[in-house]
């Protein structure tokens, strides 16, 4: 039997057929900088989400950077959490913050937030670590509204996620996706951010075009070559016309592993109301030892464990040089102790039920 791969990038063909129509026309007239298919991918993302405005930028890092530069805060603390991708901490840095970091597993806490918060801090990323959002969104949100503070959602992986309908990218202040190409919507390489602020989105526009003003001077933000090319966001909106439909697929796959998934050492996440984006599927397991065992376990099942979201905390990442941070319990734990389920749309009922079996004969006796 052929082995479950844990992901693939792969297009349907209606995509790829709107794709190569919109890519010729590109060719043709010669518009290569942002244009109509960058304007159409604004509009369609800012709808997919229920956000005001989207500005397509070149990558998910870029889109963090950009947000918090916009925010104006520069020189100040930014809280971040323990489990993310090393992304969300280098674009604090670039744009000139201290990431301070707060305990975090699947889910931001806002117990953890505000055992990390001191009055200097100026903004709080909160990160859909696999799509999955944390029950605490509107709270945190209130919490740093009554503080003064920005809410920044680091959404790279929660496209189309939401809870109680609502969706990642209008939860905070700003927010940014990652179009990077393992994810559920994907331009290559890209990224966007949303808000719902015109002003905001305004000066983002700016920051992504080296900061030029309207008379071509650079005079008013320090940008950077942040923009989006009409080929990559014209394979943004070649998928953004049946994006539902990918969603709705990922979804009834998620049902699948939550309906079918029933082994007493293996933690489903489960949140009534709430909706996940279908980047990952999340389980986790006692530790370390166990996690290797399902691991090796469904290998040899034929099935491909996917990437873990992330088996590194970032204060044990020494490039960041955050490591005098720290301990973080509840960060160590997820790191070593979950494991990451195939999941793409392409996959089948079929192999998403072969996972099921495989998970629930799992024997581990540690
Ligand atoms: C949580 C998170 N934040 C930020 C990024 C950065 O996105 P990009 O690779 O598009 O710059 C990623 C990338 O995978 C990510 O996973």
């Amino acid at each position: 039997m052929d082995e479950i791969a844990a992901f693939r990038v792969r297009f349907p063909a209606e995509v790829v057929e709107e794709f190569l129509r919109r890519a010729a026309a590109v060719l043709e007239t010669g518009q290569l900088i942002p244009g109509t298919n960058n304007a159409e991918f604004e509009l369609r993302f800012a709808e997919l989400v229920g956000a005001e405005h989207a500005v397509t930028v070149s990558s998910g890092t870029a889109a963090l950077e950009i947000a918090l530069r916009v925010a104006a805060v520069e020189g100040r603390p930014v809280l971040v959490p323990a489990n993310t991708n090393y992304a969300t901490a280098e674009a604090v840095l670039r744009a000139g913050c201290r990431p301070v970091l707060y305990d975090a597993g699947l889910y931001p806490d806002l117990a953890a937030i505000g055992a990390a918060w001191t009055p200097e801090i100026a903004a709080v990323v909160v990160v859909h670590i696999g799509g999955y959002l944390t029950p605490e969104l509107v709270r945190i949100r209130r919490w740093c509204d009554e503080r003064d503070v920005l809410l920044i959602e680091d959404a790279s992986h929660a496209h189309g996620a939401a809870v109680d309908g609502r969706r990642a990218g209008t939860f905070g202040h700003l927010a940014a996706f990652s179009l990077f190409a393992t994810k559920v919507l994907t331009t290559a390489e890209g990224g966007v951010l949303t808000t719902g602020s015109g002003v905001r989105a305004a000066a983002a526009r700016r920051y992504r075009d080296q900061g030029k003003a309207d008379d071509g001077l650079h005079n008013v933000v320090f940008g950077s070559a942040w923009r989006m090319s009409e080929l990559h966001a014209a394979l943004g909106v070649a998928q953004l016309l049946g994006f539902e439909a990918i969603l709705t697929r990922l979804d009834r796959l998620v049902s699948r592993y939550l309906d079918g998934i029933d082994h007493p050492a293996v933690l489903v996440p489960r949140l009534p109301g709430a909706r996940c984006s279908g980047h990952k599927f999340i389980v986790t397991t006692s530790g370390a030892a166990a996690r290797e065992s399902l691991r090796a376990h469904l290998r040899a099942c034929g099935v491909q464990p996917g990437k873990g979201v992330y088996d590194v905390p970032l204060h044990r990442q020494p490039a960041l040089r955050l490591t005098d941070q720290g301990p973080f319990a509840a960060a160590e734990h997820f790191a070593a102790s979950h494991v990451c389920l195939p999941l793409w749309h392409g996959l089948t009922d079929n192999e998403a039920d072969r996972v099921v079996e495989a998970v629930n004969g799992w024997r581990y006796d540690g």
